[in-house]
C-alpha cells in the first residue's frame, strides 16, 4: 500500500483498492505499469529496455524538450524526442496522500555530458503522478525556465494504451481536425464520422482544443476516456503496424502491434515559449472505463 520506493521505480498503490497501482521508472520517469482492478492498462514491450540503455518501448516515455528531430533550431543536435525520456530522475517525493501523488525531478545536472552539451539550457522540470482514483491517473509535466533567456520547447505523454484488439479500436473526439499526417506525406481535415481506426501504419498530429474530449472506444464501448487537458492541444496517433514493429528491435512481439495504441497528448506542432523565471504545465488524465 502507499508509496514503494526502489533504487530504480517508485510503485504507488491506491490506498483504498491494492488492485489499482502505477510504477514510474526513475530513468525518463517513465510510467511502465498501470494497473485498473488488476488489469494492466498500458502497453510495454517484452523487449523494452528498463535498464537505462535505451527509451522505454511502452508505457509512458516523455517528450521534451523535441518532438521528432528539428531542424534549424536550437535543439537540433538532440536525438529523437529529446532527453527527457533517457535521463536518470529524482524522486523528489511524495507530496499528496489523497490523491496518492510522488513527484520526480529532472535538472541539468542530471543529464549526460552528451545532452547537456545538445542543448545548453538551464530549467527544472517537475513530474507529478497521481492515482487521483481507483480508475483514474494524472500525470503532470511542468517545465520551469532557470535560464537567463527565454528557450522553446515541446513537451508530450507519449502513451502506448494496452488494446485488446486494433481492429476494434476507434479513437473519438478527432472528427473535423486539422491532421498533419507523416504516413500519408500530407495536411488535411479528419472526416471519419465513427473515430480513427488503424488499419495499417498510422503516424499523425491533429491540431485539438485541450477543452476537447478524446476516448478510445472498443466495439463503440468507451475503454479509455482522457480529461482534464491542459496545454495539451496536439493529440498523436501511431501505430507502427507490420513493417514498422519489425523494424524496432526493441518491438516485442512484433504482432504487438494489434494490442496498443499510442494516443500521445502534448504540445507539438509548434515550439512553445517560456521566459526566464517563469512555468508551463502540461496535464492530462486517463480513466479506465
Ligand atoms: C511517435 C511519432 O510519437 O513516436 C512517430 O509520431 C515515431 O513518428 C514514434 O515513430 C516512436 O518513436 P521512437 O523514437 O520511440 O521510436
Amino acid at each position: 500500500m502507499g508509496v514503494k520506493l526502489t533504487d530504480t521505480q517508485v510503485t504507488l498503490t491506491h490506498p483504498q483498492d491494492e488492485s489499482t497501482s502505477v510504477t514510474i521508472l526513475l530513468y525518463g520517469a517513465t510510467v511502465t505499469s498501470w494497473k485498473v482492478k488488476g488489469q494492466e492498462r498500458l502497453w510495454l514491450s517484452e523487449q523494452a529496455k528498463l535498464d537505462g540503455s535505451k527509451a522505454v518501448r511502452g508505457g509512458i516515455p516523455l517528450v521534451f524538450p523535441v518532438f521528432g528531430k528539428s531542424t534549424d533550431h536550437e535543439t537540433s543536435a538532440l536525438p529523437q524526442h529529446g532527453f527527457a525520456r533517457t535521463s536518470t530522475w529524482e524522486v523528489l517525493g511524495q507530496t499528496s496522500e489523497d490523491p496518492l501523488t510522488v513527484q520526480l525531478g529532472l535538472g541539468p545536472e542530471q543529464l549526460s555530458v552528451e545532452a547537456r552539451q545538445q542543448w545548453g539550457r538551464d530549467f527544472t522540470l517537475l513530474y507529478t503522478v497521481s492515482l487521483t482514483g481507483p480508475e483514474s491517473l494524472t500525470t503532470k509535466l511542468e517545465v520551469e525556465n532557470t535560464d537567463k533567456a527565454p528557450f522553446e520547447f515541446n513537451v508530450l505523454f507519449h502513451t502506448y494504451f494496452r488494446i485488446p484488439d486494433v481492429s476494434k479500436v476507434a479513437v473519438q473526439g478527432l472528427t473535423g481536425k486539422r491532421v498533419a499526417d507523416k504516413v500519408l506525406k500530407s495536411n488535411y481535415v479528419e472526416q471519419t464520422t465513427d473515430g480513427v481506426r488503424i488499419d495499417g501504419e498510422v503516424d499523425r498530429v491533429y491540431a485539438t482544443e485541450s477543452s476537447d474530449p478524446v476516448d478510445i472506444t472498443s466495439d463503440g464501448t468507451p475503454i479509455v476516456s482522457i480529461t482534464g487537458r491542459k496545454n495539451t492541444e496536439d493529440v498523436v496517433v501511431w501505430n507502427p503496424w507490420t513493417d514498422k514493429a519489425n523494424g524496432l528491435a526493441d518491438f516485442y512481439p512484433k504482432d504487438g502491434f494489434k494490442q496498443m495504441i499510442c494516443v500521445e497528448l502534448g504540445a507539438v506542432s509548434k515550439f512553445h515559449t517560456v521566459a526566464p523565471g517563469d512555468k508551463w504545465a502540461a496535464e492530462q488524465t486517463l480513466n479506465a472505463k
